[in-house]
């Protein structure tokens, strides 16, 4: 399959598709660095009450959004489909029956469209959000770059370099051996009667706690690893819950969540006491100290130049403040929320140097659940 073009009258506009987890993703990105359209569809509504991601539920909904999805991020980007240069889709990680939506639309298209079908890893997606953000800036990030994509899924370190020019390439430095960072934010959020996701909620009241109430240790590992592990934290909140005697407390909260979509912060505070609001400021700092720790670690191990933070928790106050406080050597790169969590643009720019590359999937690309980069 060929390129379209060659006139500098068809850019090399990529659809990029993303169905891994819970979002339905489509947007169109010109050139590898003109973020056209961006569009995503939450389940949140779906998912809300179970407190987390039921995966049937999700394979159900991409169903239902993957065409307005698409079709929206055509009309924001302004073209049509024959104006697309190719398309790119998320294969993995993630959960296999949402995978496999976006992947058979991505490849009915590039088929029925004549044009290439680039498959992309999610996390890869995620270090490209943010080279995409800075290109929007006029920016380009500095290489070797020490990657940290922190989310629900995933807690990864990588080594990332431009090789060949013009693509990058990935070590895996470390990674957690449990629970992913946003995982634990879920979880413990769950615990608490916070609802789902976690992370936005404990971010927003942690400030009115006292990150120094509770110690928490965490996980010492043997040899000289960069790897996490969150699930220990995770244990200890439960046990001071239990230690607590507060079921009713949380309860409250869990009934304030059933009949309210989006509590407020004040309706928050309002059920939630101080010792508990201590309790989520404690975890909130240990899992930050944690991030930050080893992702200097590793910056100084691997004599990086920039740091980029991507996924998710990249969303996180405190994070953004603990390495945005001029207090690491390195410029640090976060995207904006929009591009932090799940979404196509960071798909697309990912597919951008596979497209001059040739780096094209066949028709058997498959979806990986728990794909490597
Ligand atoms: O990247 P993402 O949208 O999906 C995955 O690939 O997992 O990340 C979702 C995760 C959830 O665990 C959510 O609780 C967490 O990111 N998250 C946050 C914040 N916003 C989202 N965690 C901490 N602080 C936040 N502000
Ligand atoms: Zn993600």
């Amino acid at each position: 399959m060929g390129l379209p073009g060659g006139s500098p009258f068809v850019p090399m506009n990529i659809l990029g598709i993303e169905s891994s987890c819970d979002e339905t993703a489509a947007a169109v990105v010109a050139g590898g660095e003109r973020m056209l359209s961006n569009v995503v569809a939450s389940q949140f509504d779906v998912h809300r009450r179970y407190g987390g991601v039921v995966p049937e539920l999700a394979s159900r909904e991409h169903l239902r959004a993957i065409v307005p999805v698409v079709r929206q991020a055509l009309e924001d980007a302004g073209i049509g489909y024959p104006d697309l240069a190719a398309v790119a889709v998320t294969c993995g990680p993630g959960l296999v029956g949402s995978l496999l939506v976006g992947m058979t639309y991505a490849k009915a298209l590039s088929v029925s469209l004549g044009r290439p079908l680039i498959g992309v890893n999610h996390l890869e997606g995620h270090i490209h959000a943010v080279v995409l953000e800075e290109r929007q800036k006029g920016n380009e990030i500095e290489f070797p770059a020490l990657a940290l994509v922190v989310s629900g899924g995933h807690t990864h370190l990588f080594y990332t370099r431009r090789s060949p020019p013009g693509q990058l390439d990935y070590k895996l430095l470390g990674r957690t051996r449990d629970d992913a960072a946003g995982e634990a934010f879920d979880k413990v959020a769950k615990l608490l009667g916070l609802g789902y996701p976690g992370g936005p909620v404990i971010d927003k009241l942690a400030p009115y706690g006292n990150p120094r109430a509770i110690r928490f240790t965490t996980a010492k590992m043997k040899g000289n690893t960069l790897d996490f592990s969150f699930s220990g934290i995770k244990t200890a909140v439960l046990r001071h819950v239990q230690a607590a005697g507060i079921e009713h407390q949380i309860e409250r909260r869990r009934r304030l969540v059933e009949s309210t979509p989006r509590p407020t912060v004040e309706q928050w505070r309002e059920l939630t006491p101080q010792p508990t609001l201590d309790l989520l400021a404690s975890f909130q700092y240990t899992v930050v100290r944690e991030l930050v720790r080893h992702a200097v670690e590793a910056a100084e191990r691997e004599d990086v130049r920039s740091l980029i933070i991507s996924g998710g928790v990249a969303c996180n106050t405190q994070l953004r403040e603990a390495f945005g406080g001029g207090e690491v050597a390195w410029p640090v790169y976060f995207p904006h929320p929009r591009l932090a969590t799940d979404n196509a643009a960071m798909i697309a720019a990912a597919a951008y140097p596979k497209l001059l590359a040739g780096r094209f999937a066949g028709l058997a690309l498959a979806a990986e659940a728990s794909l490597s980069l």
